[in-house]
Formats: C-alpha cells, structure tokens, sequence
C-alpha cells in the first residue's frame, strides 16, 4: 500500500473497493439512495462502492463508526438530517458531527408522507386527527430509532397534535413499512423514497405530505398544513461523510464522482420518480454541506430541546 503522500497513490485511489455506509437498514429509503447513487458513483471512481448497513441506535452508531474509521478514502458515510439531530438527542454522543468528519457534499432532498395501515379507521387528515386524539396511546408510532427523521417527524406530529402515541422502533423504516403493511403498526411517517411504491400500489393509507407545498409526484396528496397543522414542515436532506483527516485527493475525488451522479440519467430519473429532488450545485462541495450540518444543527437542536426528547 502506497503513502498517500507519493503522487502515484493520489493517482491510484481508489484501487480498491470504497465502502459507503449506510445508519439504516437495507430496502429503506436511505439505503435506496444510496445504493443508486453508489452505481452511478462507481462509473467515475473505475471501482465498486460497497453498501454497508450498520443499523442501531437512530443511525448514531454508524456516524461512530465512521468518525473513527481509518481516514484512508475507502470509507464514508451517507446519513440525513439525523446527523444534525443527534448531539440535541443523544447527551452522550461518542462524536461531534461538526469537528469529526471531512465533508463531501449533499445529494438529495425527500419528502416525508404520513400514512396509516390499510385498515385504520380513519380517512383523511381531518380522520386522522380525530382518530389520533380520540385513541391517544393506544395508536402504535413506528419509527428507525430516536434520531431518525421518521422519529423526528412523529415526534413533530404528536407535539403538534397535542397526543402521545406508543411509539415502536425498528432498525430502518423498511421493517417499519413491513410491520405496517401486516398491520402490527398503525402509522409511520416515511421518505417517499421508500413510500411511493406502497402509495401508489394502496397497499397503505396516504394522510398528507410534510412539505408546505404539494409535491409533483403525489399531486393529490395534501400538505399536513393544509390539514390543519399549521407551519408542519419536515424535509429530509443527505449529506456525504468521511472520518477527519480522509487525504483531501480523496475527498475531490469521491465528490467529482459524486457530482457526475448527480448529473447521471439513470440516478436523476430514479430519484425524481421517488418524489426525490437533486440539490443545486451550490450544495454539492464540501462547504455547501458543512454550512447547511451547521444551520441544521442549530435549527433542530432549539426545536428539539423545546420539546425536551432525548436520551441519555
Ligand atoms: C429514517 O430516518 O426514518 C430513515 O430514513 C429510515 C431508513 O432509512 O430506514
């Protein structure tokens, strides 16, 4: 192996397979992007991206473990909002999101939909709601931990609605989606990345979308706002991470790549079918996504601690 310090190394990289974490598990949204951006990735980089699910904890033990992999450009982490809400969530977080990581850029935005199994009594965001308050803690939540958006979402919800559901986590959303379409759940607020096919199919019950505005991709759907909950907002972000100290060759590399995905038909046009948005240009350098972790990290650190939900 090669100094990184020898211009023939910054040449080779990547010689080998690179690893792209993901926090949740495996068919989920997350790891929907992800695995499509890595395909679309791996045309520049000449070398496969390997997904590695590393489920537990809300996504935090993933972020861990990737603050403290070797810096050596053949790992790096794809993670959402998440990793602006740990450091309010978690009291004793074993990283710093702002000070243990290099950045590589952002990816996507995506939606979130309220939904309910098929089979739950209530129609409507108005049906919704009177279900919810009337049924309170008997109304199962499902969620990928505290420090998922799906966590972040229901906890939105219940404070908005004023109930407390049973909440019930899972390691990704895609076991919350299956608990869900066998009915062991009764709601889950979820990326259209994964959502769409199950609304489109009705195999679930479609509440409202958690943007403000109404989303191309479900134009019917309406916003939790104009159901009543005012100023309701939820949109999910991703971020592409690597341990502190990553060679910064390698760092430009993996974003060229990164870049050219984003440019890539295959992965725009899968992401767009999804309700997923590209991010701007401005977004995808490694300033865009430290600025936007830090703004995130300050919006969703007052909101929650309003709330007072947390773990120690
Ligand atoms: C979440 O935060 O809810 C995740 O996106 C879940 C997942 O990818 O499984």
């Amino acid at each position: 192996c090669l100094a990184w310090g020898s211009a023939s190394a910054q040449n080779a990289y990547p010689n080998h397979p690179i690893s792209l974490v993901v926090p949740f598990a495996a068919g989920g949204p997350t790891d929907v992007v992800a695995r499509s951006l890595g395909a679309s990735m791996a045309k520049t980089l000449g070398q496969s991206v390997i997904i590695e699910n590393r489920t537990g904890a809300g996504g935090t033990l993933a972020s861990q473990h990737v603050a403290r992999a070797t810096p050596d450009g053949y790992t790096f982490l794809i993670h959402h909002n998440g990793m602006a809400t740990a450091p309010a969530l978690y009291r004793k977080l074993s990283f710093n999101p702002l000070t243990d990581f290099a950045y590589v850029g952002q990816v996507a935005d995506v939606p979130m939909t309220l939904l309910g199994r098929k089979d739950l009594p209530a129609d409507g965001m108005a049906g919704f709601i009177k279900y919810a308050k009337e049924n309170g803690n008997k109304v199962n939540l499902a969620n990928a931990g505290l420090g998922a958006v799906s966590q972040l979402c229901g906890m939105l919800l219940q404070e908005s609605l004023g109930v407390q559901f049973t909440t019930i986590p899972y390691a990704g959303t895609a076991p919350a989606m299956t608990a869900l379409l066998g009915g062991q759940v009764d709601v889950l607020c979820d990326q259209t990345t994964q959502t769409i096919p199950q609304i489109k199919a009705e195999r679930v019950k479609l509440f409202g979308v958690t943007t403000l505005d109404r989303i191309k991709t479900l134009p019917d759907a309406p916003t939790l706002q104009e159901g009543g909950l005012k100023g309701f907002e939820v949109k999910v972000w991703h971020g592409v991470y690597a341990p502190k100290g990553t060679p910064p060759e390698a760092i430009a590399k993996f974003n060229t790549a990164l870049r050219a995905a984003l440019k890539d038909p295959v992965f725009t046009q899968k992401m767009a079918e999804l309700g997923a948005e590209i991010v701007p240009e401005s977004k995808q350098s490694p300033e865009g996504l430290q600025t936007w972790l830090q703004s995130e990290v300050d919006k969703w650190g007052g909101i929650i601690r309003k709330v007072g939900v947390y773990a120690d």
